[in-house]
C-alpha cells in the first residue's frame, strides 16, 4: 500500500478545439458524467468541468477542461481558452471532410500560438457512423503522425475509446 506522499497528483488544463457539432460536448458529458445527449445544444462561448482521472500506478490526473464553442464567430475566443493549456484535444467528425480541415487549421492555431510542449491529440469522433465514414483512418493517423500528435477514433455516443483518449494524455503529461 503506497502512501499519499508516493503518489503523484498532476493538474492539466486541457482545451478542446474543433469545428461546431463534431462532437466536443459530447466527449466531456461522457468522460465527466458518463453520459451522452443525442440532443447536445451548441456551445455558447466556452464550458469549463473537471474531472479527475486515477492511473494504474496510484497518480492521479485533473483535468480542468475548457470546452469551447466551435462555431465560426467565437473562434477569435480560443487563444483564452488554449494560452497556457497543457493539453488540446482536436476533433473532427469521421463522416465530414470539412471538420477535419477544420481540424487542421486548429492544429496550425496551436503550433503557432500554443505552448510548445503542449500535448496534442487528433480525435476522429463519431465512429459509430462508420458506414457515412469520408475520413479515412491512415489519412488522419499521418496527419497526426507529421504533426507530432496521437491520434485515436471515439464515439461520445458509444463510450468507444473516451476513457482511452484520456488516459493517453495523461500518460504523456511531463
Ligand atoms: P459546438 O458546441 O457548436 O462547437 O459543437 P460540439 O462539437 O460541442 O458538438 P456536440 O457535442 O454538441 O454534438 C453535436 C451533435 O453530434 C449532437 O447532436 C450529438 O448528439 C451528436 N454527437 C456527438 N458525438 C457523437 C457520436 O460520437 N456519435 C454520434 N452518432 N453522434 C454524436
Ligand atoms: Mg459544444
Amino acid at each position: 500500500v503506497s502512501s499519499d506522499t508516493d503518489s503523484k497528483n498532476f493538474r492539466v488544463k486541457l482545451v478542446l478545439l474543433g469545428d461546431s457539432g463534431v462532437g466536443k460536448s459530447c466527449i466531456v458529458l461522457r468522460f465527466v458524467r458518463g453520459q451522452f445527449d443525442p440532443t447536445s445544444k451548441v456551445t455558447v462561448g466556452a464550458s469549463f468541468l473537471s474531472q479527475t482521472l486515477a492511473l494504474e500506478d496510484s497518480t492521479t490526473v485533473k483535468f480542468e477542461i475548457w470546452d469551447t464553442a466551435g462555431q465560426e464567430r467565437y473562434a477569435a475566443l480560443a487563444p483564452l481558452y488554449y494560452r497556457g493549456a497543457g493539453a488540446a484535444i482536436v476533433v473532427y467528425d469521421i463522416t465530414s471532410p470539412e471538420s477535419f480541415n477544420k481540424a487542421q487549421y486548429w492544429v496550425k492555431e496551436l503550433q503557432k500560438h500554443g505552448s510548445p510542449d503542449m500535448i496534442m491529440a487528433l480525435v476522429g469522433n463519431k465512429a459509430d457512423l462508420h458506414e457515412n465514414r469520408t475520413v479515412s483512418s491512415q489519412e488522419a493517423q499521418e496527419y497526426a503522425e507529421r504533426n507530432s500528435m496521437f491520434f485515436i477514433e471515439t464515439s461520445a455516443k458509444t463510450a468507444d475509446n473516451i476513457n482511452q483518449l484520456f488516459e493517453e494524455i495523461a500518460k504523456r503529461l511531463p
